[in-house]
């Protein structure tokens, strides 16, 4: 799997070719799933790095599902599968892809093959992890979840499937939760900030 340097020098890449707000974000994702990672015991480096690919797809500019299966398409050219699976599972915490907010710019095999794909995976912690980091993520830093979720339908509008999907992220809160035995929030201090300012 990639060191941080090389994947740093990937999104770098990306960003060159698409800047935008979405690198910050990267590294904001990558950064709290590999302290969520620790808090339960698991591969920090494996979480960060995920965390860091996981919307690399948008280096071939501003799409919307498309995004999902370029970055699969671009990790798996690379040799990585960890990185790959995670860009299609991020953006479909409950697998159901009617939630999903932004443009539908995929062909119909496209999107027949991100459907099958989530099929057939099994959701791993570390696939849980980028979801609910993706849904937590302020610039660099974390917010309060439910200003972040607001904040998408607010520039992406609804979809139909959104209470269940909405669901799926405050299911893998409570369960993170539990097995830290602390509040996600009290990992990240800049989350009152974030949030009230
Ligand atoms: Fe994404």
């Amino acid at each position: 799997m990639f060191d941080r340097q090389e994947a740093l020098k990937l999104l770098d890449w990306a960003n060159e070719l698409n800047p935008g707000p979405w690198r910050a974000h990267s590294l904001g994702v990558a950064r709290a799933a590999g302290l969520i990672a620790g808090a339960i015991g698991i591969d920090e480096e494996r979480a960060y790095i995920t965390g860091l690919m996981h919307d690399i797809g948008r280096y071939e500019g501003v799409r919307g599902m498309h995004h999902v299966i370029a970055g699969h398409d671009l990790m798996m050219d690379k040799g990585q599968p960890e990185c790959a699976r995670i860009c299609i599972t991020h953006s479909f915490p409950d697998k159901r892809m009617e939630g999903y907010l932004g443009a539908i710019d995929v062909t119909d095999d496209e999107y027949a093959r991100i459907k099958r794909s989530l099929a057939g995976y099994v959701f791993d912690d570390y696939d849980r992890i980028v979801q609910l980091c993706d849904a937590i993520s302020w610039n660099e830093g974390v917010c309060l979840m439910e200003k972040r979720l607001v904040n998408v339908v607010l520039r992406h509008g609804t979809a139909p499937g959104i209470r269940e999907k909405w669901q799926a992220y405050f299911d893998i809160k409570e369960d993170l939760e539990r097995r830290m035995g602390r509040s996600l929030y009290s990992l990240f201090p800049e989350c009152w900030e974030n949030t009230l300012g």
